[in-house]
């Protein structure tokens, strides 16, 4: 009887502890505790024995029942522990924010171009594009730079590899000014675009030069446009674009298409006009270059000099983005690192 007891308890035990999930658990009480269960019939079989071998039988299989009970409660506190357990460690906090999705973002020349156009079109200026490939005509001669005049030497010039008569009328032009030609021959005044684009030169590279550069050309005409137009726009568009603290300045320079020409310069942000490394000793910085339009200009596109008067303007904008978030070598915007261009907006 004592051994029988020993193997149901030996066996309800190693069954129970392979058991997992609430119905077996519940098959495993049916089996082991339940009404037709061997210990069960082992209880209900006691009456038949003797008083004496009763009570002690008796008490053991009472003993094994409590046992297997607590054995039973146990191991369902148990699943249901490593149950909550598993839901806990499976849980997803859906309010973490994520990981962070790499984000593109403009070049800094591009996002300096978009600033210098926004600020001419609110002043009522129209963007306007024309040819990379241009002809000699339009990016000198008739900007009254004939060939084999020395102000030539101010653009170092790659040539197309196209003859015609003896001569190479086709370039990659040097700056946009060519386009202030192209759009007086096809409008009428009053004339305000600006035109932003590419420009090579014949150049080695060094802090200050690339081949390849992006300028943006300004260009007004109309009846009684002075000096004062000029001025005004030009300073309006240094504070905007360099802030309202800045001071600026004109001074005389050499143009073939304007005349009067000049350069507008603002005191250097660095020393604040004390004159360093950045300025050149002078205080003053150079941003671009400005003139009224050549009366003679005016007239080769069939303007009457006497009636209309113009402005125009020319500036790289590697240049600006430079002086504006104080990058010392212009050949970085180029290279494409983005180490470097990660610091940008
Ligand atoms: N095109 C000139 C250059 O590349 C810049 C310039 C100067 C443009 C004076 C102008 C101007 O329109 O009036 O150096």
């Amino acid at each position: 009887m004592n051994e029988s007891l020993s193997e149901i308890e030996s066996r309800a035990l190693r069954e129970l502890v392979a058991v997992s999930g609430d119905e077996a658990l519940e098959a495993w009480r049916v089996a082991h505790l339940g009404r037709r269960s061997p210990l069960t019939l082992l209880l209900r079989g006691l009456a038949a024995l003797p008083l004496d071998e009763r009570k002690s039988a008796g008490a053991a299989a009472n003993q094994l029942k409590q046992r297997l009970e607590s054995a039973f409660e146990a191991r369902k506190e148990e699943l249901a522990h490593s149950l909550t357990e598993a839901l806990a460690a499976d849980r997803i906090d859906v309010t973490l924010p994520g990981p962070p999705l790499p984000a593109g973002r403009l070049h800094p020349t591009t996002q300096t171009l978009r600033d210098v156009l926004d600020c001419f079109v609110s002043m009522g200026f129209q963007v306007v594009e024309g040819p990379e490939v241009e002809w000699d005509r339009y990016n000198f001669e008739a900007l009254r730079i004939p060939r084999d005049h020395p102000a030539r030497d101010m653009w170092d010039t790659l040539w197309i590899d196209y003859e015609r008569d003896g001569e190479r009328p086709m370039l990659l032009r040097t700056h946009t000014s060519p386009m202030q030609v192209r759009v007086m021959e096809q409008t009428e005044p009053p004339i305000r675009v600006v035109v932003p684009g590419r420009c090579y030169r014949y150049e080695a590279t060094d802090p200050t030069h690339e081949w390849m550069m992006v300028q943006v050309e300004g260009l007004a005409v109309d009846e009684g446009i002075s000096l004062s137009d000029l001025k005004g726009t030009l300073t309006d568009f240094a504070h905007r674009i360099f802030g309202p603290e800045r001071r600026t300045a004109f001074r005389c320079d050499y143009f073939p298409f304007v005349e009067p020409g000049m350069e507008l310069r603002i005191d250097c942000f660095l020393c604040g006009g004390e004159g360093c490394r950045t300025c050149s000793r002078s205080g003053w910085i150079e941003i671009l270059g400005a003139g009224m339009v050549h009366p003679e200009i005016l007239e080769s596109v069939g303007y009457d000099p006497e009636r209309y008067t113009g402005f125009a303007f020319g500036m790289g904008i590697e240049r600006i983005a430079m002086l504006k978030h104080g990058v010392g070598d212009l050949r970085l915007f180029f290279e494409n690192d983005v180490r470097f261009l990660e610091q940008f907006g």
